[in-house]
């Protein structure tokens, strides 16, 4: 019998789950990451310590787990060598427990401009980081991947080909073509990664799961980012749903035992695209303020609303989910009235309102010590998507958290 769990956001990302990963992940042999990229950025607050990971999985800090980027992921190594550099200074190791799929799509100085040059015309409000483009050509059959590194002369004709064609697309949008000879020198400077970490990372999880070792998936952006189930064509441009597990790291879904959903008590989302029930009064500005919400990777404003339980239930079903975590609940602390949407009508979203708790829950770690009001809300939102909250939030450090 396996005991895998995968922790995925429910909302437009940003829920929480790198701290609800690291949480989790003490006990854990293994903990993955499975699709998107550098686009993500995960906060951890260990002791009034605050790291933002970006690519490499939240469980790094535990020195037990091991920690590999599966085959899902499109990897920008500059991006990866500057974490992992990081994280050395701090005394982490990489050695033996930190590993990268061979099979992954890599993310070259041209993906960014054409992100970029894309976006200004597009309007998604990507995070410029090259996501698209790179798995545009995963798809188009024509990418680079992190193990093409172990052939230096093939490499060199695959660049050249790629960049002539991402150079044809630049001049379309009237912007500077990239050299190749720089590309594939910018590329081949990361060499070492390749020689550390590169590795068939589907024969890993096969041999993790014969040894029964314990797997954490964790999930980056969030489902309704999903590229087939979200808010198309506001959306990035991978699999960030239960399905993604399977096809960004080679395991069969049978392999998951379990699915934990995270649900922020409000919603936020950042970039452009629908949201129904954003708000543009104090609450909203209250929400931003107090949660803090500014993009852990870009560093730009989230835009914040109420929860909506429409698009969550949603959510739990497109996942399986078994268990549902609730973060930021102590975001709402001061909040007179909290409004949850029910339904939609004509797109307008019906509500159901609740009194407010108007005292602190920060780092409460017992459901029962919970104001009344704040176990009204939850009780309701459980009976609503009918599944139990077993992880609630109450603040941004690894303990501020109750396990039910
Ligand atoms: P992720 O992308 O899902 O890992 O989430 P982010 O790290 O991008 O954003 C979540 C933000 O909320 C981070 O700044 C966290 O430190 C913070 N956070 C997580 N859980 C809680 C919580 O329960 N309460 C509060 N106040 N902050 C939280
Ligand atoms: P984590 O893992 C929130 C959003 C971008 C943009 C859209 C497409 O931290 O939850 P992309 O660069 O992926 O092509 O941008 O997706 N987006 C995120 N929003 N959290 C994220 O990751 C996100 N990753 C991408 O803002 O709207
Ligand atoms: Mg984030």
């Amino acid at each position: 019998m396996s005991n895998n769990t995968l922790i995925l956001g429910l909302q437009w990302g940003d829920e929480g789950k790198g701290k609800i990963v690291d949480n989790l992940s003490e006990d854990i042999d293994v903990v993955c990451r499975f699709q998107g990229g550098h686009n993500a950025g995960h906060t951890i607050k260990v002791d009034g310590e605050k790291t933002v990971l970006h690519l490499i999985p939240s469980g790094i800090l535990h020195e037990r787990s091991i920690c590999l980027i599966g085959n899902g992921v499109v990897l920008a190594l500059d991006a990866l060598d500057k974490e992992i550099k990081n994280l050395k200074k701090r005394n982490i190791t990489f050695n033996d427990r930190f590993f990268v799929s061979s099979a992954c799509t890599l993310i070259l100085p041209s993906h960014i401009s054409i992100d970029k040059s894309r976006d200004k015309t597009e309007s998604i409000g990507t995070t410029g980081r090259g996501i698209g483009p790179a798995y545009e050509d995963k798809i188009g059959r024509r990418a680079i991947r992190f193990g093409d590194l172990g052939d230096k002369t093939n490499l060199k004709e695959k660049i050249g080909s790629l960049v002539e064609y991402h150079n044809k697309l630049l001049d379309l949008y009237h912007q500077k073509p990239h050299d190749i000879d720089e590309v594939y020198e910018e590329v081949i400077r990361y060499e070492e990664l390749y020689k550390s970490y590169c590795v068939d990372s589907q024969d890993l999880m096969q041999k993790w799961v014969e040894e029964n070792r314990s797997i954490l998936f964790e999930g980056a952006q969030g489902t309704l980012l999903d590229i087939d189930h979200g808010t198309y064509p506001y959306v990035t441009s991978s699999s960030t749903t239960a399905g993604g597990v399977s096809t960004g790291l080679g395991i069969g879904p049978k392999y998951i035992d379990k699915i934990i959903g995270i649900s922020k008590a409000y919603t936020t989302r950042v970039g452009e695209g629908p949201f129904i029930t954003e708000l543009f009064d104090h609450n909203g500005k209250m929400l931003a303020e107090r949660g803090n919400e500014f993009g852990a990777t870009t560093g730009r404003p989230r835009r914040c609303g109420w929860l909506d339980l429409v698009a969550l239930k949603k959510a739990i079903f497109t996942n399986s989910v078994t268990d549902l975590c609730i973060t930021k609940l102590d975001v709402l602390d001061e909040m007179k009235k909290i409004n949850v949407c029910i339904d939609y009508e004509d797109d307008l979203p019906v509500y159901k309102e609740f009194e407010g708790w108007l005292s602190s829950t920060e780092g409460i770690t017992e459901y029962d010590s919970l104001p009344n009001n704040a176990q009204i809300f939850i009780k309701y939102i459980e009976d609503f998507v009918r599944s139990k909250a077993s992880i609630i939030s109450t603040g941004p450090s690894r303990d501020q958290t109750i396990l039910r």
